[in-house]
Parts: C-alpha cells; sequence; structure tokens
C-alpha cells in the first residue's frame, strides 16, 4: 500500500491543526479583553480541531498498514483525544488547566507539523552515510 494519500493527508492537516491552534489563544485574548463574541470562535474552533485530528487519526492508520513506526497509530490516536480534554475543561471553565494545557496543545501540534513536514530521508542518503569510512 503506497504511504502516498495517507503522508499527504496527514501533510494537510498537521498544516490546518497548526493554524487553528496558534488561533485559539488569539480568539481567548481577544475574548478576555471584551470582544466576547470570540469565544464562540474559539469554541467553534477547538471542536473543528476535534474533527480534523480524527481524520489525521485515519491517515495515521493507513500511514502504519503501510509501514510506518507505530509511534504515527499512536500519536493518531492521542492527538484528538487531546484536543477533546483541553475542549471539556474548556467548556467546564477550569480555565487553572484549560490554558496551560492549551498553551501545551500549540507547542505539541507545531512539533508535530514540524516532523510531519520535515523531508522523509530518502533511502540512498542513508546508504551513503554507511558507505563513508571514518
Ligand atoms: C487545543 C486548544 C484549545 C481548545 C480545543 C480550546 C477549547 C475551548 C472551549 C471549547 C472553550 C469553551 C468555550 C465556551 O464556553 O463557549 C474554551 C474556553 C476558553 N479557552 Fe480554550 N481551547 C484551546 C486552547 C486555549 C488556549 C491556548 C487558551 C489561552 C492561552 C485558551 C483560553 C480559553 C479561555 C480564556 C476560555 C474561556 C473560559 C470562560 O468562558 O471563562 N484556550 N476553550
Amino acid at each position: 500500500m503506497s504511504r502516498s494519500w495517507p503522508r499527504l493527508l496527514t501533510r494537510g492537516t498537521t498544516a490546518v491543526l497548526a493554524v487553528q491552534v496558534l488561533l485559539q489563544p488569539v480568539l481567548a485574548g481577544g475574548f478576555l479583553s471584551g470582544h466576547y463574541d470570540l469565544l464562540r470562535m474559539h469554541m467553534i474552533n477547538g471542536m473543528t480541531m476535534i474533527v480534523v485530528a480524527l481524520v489525521q487519526g485515519v491517515a495515521a492508520v493507513f500511514l502504519y498498514r503501510a509501514g510506518a513506526p507505530r509511534s504515527v497509530l499512536t500519536h493518531g490516536f492521542m492527538v484528538p483525544l487531546a484536543i477533546a480534554a483541553t475542549a471539556v475543561l474548556g467548556e467546564f471553565r477550569l480555565l487553572i488547566l484549560h490554558v496551560p494545557i492549551g498553551v501545551l496543545m500549540v507547542i505539541g501540534i507545531l512539533q508535530m507539523a514540524s516532523e510531519v513536514w520535515r523531508k522523509e530521508k530518502t533511502p540512498q542518503v542513508e546508504a551513503r552515510k554507511e558507505e563513508v569510512p571514518v
């Protein structure tokens, strides 16, 4: 099974999640500055992130079946769960947990996106490294 479409899909979903998660503190900040309608956008953006992460989870299953490491599958399941947990904390206004975990989500999702978009090493590079005598 080729890795092409699940890999392309994962690149797409991680890019969308990266933009969405960067929007969350901006929308929250706007809400805290008195633009109360931005809380609704924060909520809608948060819920949409769960859907995008679920689509990413499906791609992760196909990537894993095509030979990708188990960590891809684990990430595929953990990311939608973590976003959903963050959203529940926001809905229940448990901000003492919601805000720090939300900030960690920003860092984690940006890191995941950079890993997914990092150029995949071609097999020759690996072989060439082995050949060079020290
Ligand atoms: C994955 C990231 C995040 C998700 C999914 C998320 C989701 C949510 C949701 C669903 C709510 C409830 C909205 C409502 O009551 O209508 C909420 C509230 C809130 N979130 Fe987030 N959020 C995220 C990240 C953040 C970040 C990074 C910050 C701040 C730096 C933040 C600050 C807030 C604040 C201040 C509230 C309002 C609580 C209140 O009503 O007093 N959130 N969030």
